[in-house]
């Protein structure tokens, strides 16, 4: 064992630079702390960056998913098809509008939401689906949007493992009607926390607008600018969903990096898929070869007949001094969840959530990391 190492292995490190805190530092001698023209500018590169007609800021990508909702029409008694593998975000917007969640099964090796279950899952309620661009990896999008068009229903592509993530150079959130993106601490880039929605529909994107900013026709700016400034109107409910110009500098900071972050990230997968893939009984996760993916996440099987179980190997990690993870328990085994359960289509869920494991995974991770954490699961495999 490398000295040094042992129990310093951690499972995720933010990367903030000095160009990073400078923008900041900037930002926080202006005037106007929030709702201002650093967020527009994070605004307008983020739309060209995706090839989006707008894209509007927000707190997280959980109010991003729930604005889109509700400009989308979607509440009470409607039905909103999501996979049953996702952060409880997704939900947790979903059913914030007053609609019902319906877990939908994954695929197998992808992870993401599979389209026959979406087609099993479908009712004279649904009115929208919820794909999840799992771990970085685009989701079928072609078979998805035929779906959606045949059953007149919407699209909400949850985006936030995803950003960067394109599909024959279309970047994901921009097939369906919108797309919501997360700058989380572990996100592909951070604001610390942050959220975008992009669109090329100006409807939802009037909507968004307002609704973030309690409803007001007016943003900050022109509230102090010439005519009759006071006179705004409150034109719907609306909610505090803003972005500062903190936070959007940081973002505007790190979207200049997001090639290199994302290719550093694609380097690090490679070489553990590797080194990995020949042990016994791990399943490494599948190389992208159409560049449809931005490498969110790590995760890997651990196959049951093998004799060491994913929980095993997780608590053998540990004593070695690395956190890992698992992404994610599946929706419907959550308490305030299983009331949603329907269908009961979980074949893979179920089988995923018992053999998944996320391992340490960032885009400057020491490389002695990377190999002192593919000794000791060699080490254990090989040992058992
Ligand atoms: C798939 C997915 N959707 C939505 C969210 C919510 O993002 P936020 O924390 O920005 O609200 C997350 C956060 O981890 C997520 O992983």
């Amino acid at each position: 064992m490398k000295k040094g190492i042992k129990n310093n292995i951690s499972f995720f490190k933010p990367w903030i630079t000095k160009e990073d805190k400078k923008a900041v530092m900037d930002a926080l001698d202006n005037s106007l702390l929030t709702d201002g023209p650093i967020l527009r500018e994070f605004e307008n590169k983020f739309a060209k960056f995706t090839n989006a007609k707008y894209a509007i800021g927000v707190s997280n990508a959980t109010s991003a998913l729930f604005l889109s909702l509700k400009a989308l029409g979607i509440g009470k008694g409607d039905e909103i098809i999501i996979p049953d593998i996702t952060f409880v975000a997704t939900a947790n917007a979903v059913l914030q509008t007053g609609a019902t969640p319906i877990f939908a099964d994954v695929e197998k090796n992808s992870m993401n939401i599979s389209t026959k279950s979406i087609i099993k899952n479908i009712t004279s309620k649904t009115k929208g689906i919820i794909p999840v661009h799992f771990a970085g990896r685009v989701c079928d999008m072609k078979n998805i949007s035929k779906i959606a068009k045949k059953n007149n229903i919407v699209v909400i592509e949850d985006c936030a493992h995803a950003i960067g993530a394109r599909l024959n150079k279309k970047h994901v959130g921009t097939f369906g009607n919108v797309g919501c993106f997360s700058f989380y601490p572990t996100k592909n880039i951070t604001t610390i926390e942050g959220g975008m929605i992009i669109t090329n529909s100006k409807g939802i994107k009037d909507y968004v607008t307002s609704a973030r900013n309690h409803g007001l026709t007016k943003t900050l700016t022109q509230r102090y600018s010439k005519g009759k400034p006071w006179d705004y109107d409150m034109m719907q409910l609306g909610y505090n969903f803003r972005l500062d110009e903190i936070r959007s500098a940081l973002g505007l900071s790190q979207l200049k990096r997001i090639k290199k972050l994302n290719m550093l990230r694609k380097n690090i997968y490679e070489y553990y898929n590797m080194k990995l893939k020949n042990l016994n009984g791990i399943i490494t996760p599948e190389s992208s070869s159409k560049g449809d993916h931005v490498f969110h996440l790590y995760i890997m099987r651990v196959e049951k007949n093998n004799g060491i179980s994913r929980d095993k190997l997780f608590n053998e990690l540990l004593k070695f001094g690395i956190k890992t993870s698992v992404h994610y328990k599946p929706l419907h085994k959550f308490s305030t969840l299983k009331k949603f359960s329907k269908n009961k289509d979980w074949m893979n869920s179920e089988k995923l959530y018992h053999e998944i494991i996320t391992l340490p995974f960032y885009p400057n991770m020491p490389k002695k990391h990377q190999d002192y954490i593919i000794n000791s699961i060699t080490k254990i495999i090989n040992n058992k």
